[in-house]
């Protein structure tokens, strides 16, 4: 169970307003996907995680933003719980990035997790071609192609294509679900399952979260309080956690906030820091810098002396004279982080109406692409 520590004045009407819209929302598959999730695809994917776990000594996992953050985020967290490695790659463009990656694999058995919604993204397509070339160099095109899984959209795209005509064990990105509301579809399952991760618990915390909301709910409280201090001049939230294994939690919840709300020239800039170790960085910041940010603690169940860190910054911060809001996590487990998952995605879903932005497009994304795909 998620707990916070603020109990706004909610306009309780507004809020229903807004969950209606979000219910209705073309982009809200989302939202009932944790108890609706297809048994069959849920089947299929704990099938292609045990074969990967099988024959491999690696799984590539390739995809950038909504098609990476999620799994990399619940993986690192948890810590991968089979002897199948995930690799990540092709969430740069970076060649050094891509020879380290080919690197880190270096002669192991390995298989390909491809993953892009559009299936026309950059990053992942040069990334797939270094690492489609490595597979058959090993086991030859027709063993490579049974090595491939491509988790894209059912019926178009470039991947989609090469997907159906080689043969290459295909997922389903939905239609009605957006890249970085994915996490808990099969674009994060796959890898997920395929590191150990128990994706049945995960999905239940998620449906635990999603029964829990109502205009009364806690995810609404958090959106609430963004709106509040969002519109009183706070124009960047800090997330802060206790835990370094979070990291890439942070930087999820970075683009599932950043992409959600950043447009019409409005948004909460979202940074994040990992404390004990960024008090000593950022820590005179946050205690004494300028008055513009709040900080949003995720209070993970903790060891008994990083606990007295999180109640020592509590209070020393909001002496400091910025708001710190809690939310505290019942259980650093599968169904923890399923929950949270769903906390966050229906808090920045509801917080985005309140600013007046749709939480579901994502343009300035396709503008750089646009701009790049010109250039080369
Ligand atoms: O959340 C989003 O929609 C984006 O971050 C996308 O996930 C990202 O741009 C990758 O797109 P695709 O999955 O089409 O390769």
């Amino acid at each position: 169970m998620i707990t916070v520590n603020f109990n706004p004045d909610i306009d309780k009407e507004r809020i229903e307003k807004i969950l209606m819209e979000i219910r209705a929302d073309a982009m809200g598959g989302w939202i009932d996907w944790p108890q609706n999730y297809n048994k069959e695809e849920l089947y299929r994917i704990k099938a292609a995680a045990a074969k990967v776990r099988e024959e491999s000594e690696c799984l590539v996992c390739i995809g950038i933003g909504g098609s990476y953050l999620g799994h990399r985020a619940v993986i690192e967290a948890l810590g991968e719980k089979s002897s199948t490695k995930i690799v990540y790659a092709g969430n740069s463009l970076s060649r050094r990035e891509l020879g380290r990656a080919l690197n880190e694999l270096g002669d192991q058995d390995f298989s390909i997790n491809v993953i892009s919604k559009s299936g026309t993204t950059l990053e992942p397509a040069v990334a797939f071609e270094a690492f489609k070339k490595k597979l058959v160099e090993k086991y030859g095109e027709e063993e490579a192609k049974k090595r491939i899984y491509a988790t894209t959209d059912a019926n178009s795209g470039v991947l989609h294509d090469e997907a159906v005509a080689n043969g290459y064990t295909r997922f389903v990105v939905p239609d009605n679900i957006g890249g970085r509301y994915s996490v808990l579809t099969a674009v994060g399952l796959l890898p997920l399952a395929a590191a150990g991760i128990n994706i049945d618990e995960l999905l239940a915390g998620a449906a635990e979260g999603s029964a829990q909301i109502s205009s009364d709910s806690v995810a609404v409280k958090y959106a609430w309080m963004r709106y509040v201090l969002g519109s009183r001049g706070y124009d960047t939230e800090v997330f802060a956690s206790f835990e370094p294994a979070t990291m890439y939690f942070n930087e999820w919840l970075k683009q599932l906030f950043g992409e959600s709300e950043g447009k019409n020239k409005q948004g909460i800039w979202p940074a994040s820091v990992i404390y004990s170790t960024d008090l000593h960085s950022l820590g005179q910041f946050m205690q004494d810098g300028r008055r513009n940010l709040w900080e949003t603690i995720i209070d993970f169940p903790t060891d008994e002396m990083n606990a007295k860190v999180v109640t020592a910054v509590r209070t020393a911060h909001a002496a400091g004279g910025i708001p710190v809001l809690n939310i505290g996590v019942s259980s650093y487990d599968e169904k923890g982080f399923g929950e949270l998952i769903y906390f966050f995605e229906m808090s920045c879903a509801i917080s985005a109406k309140l600013f007046g932005v749709n939480p579901f497009d994502q343009p300035g994304v396709e503008a750089y692409k646009t701009e790049l795909k010109k250039l080369i």
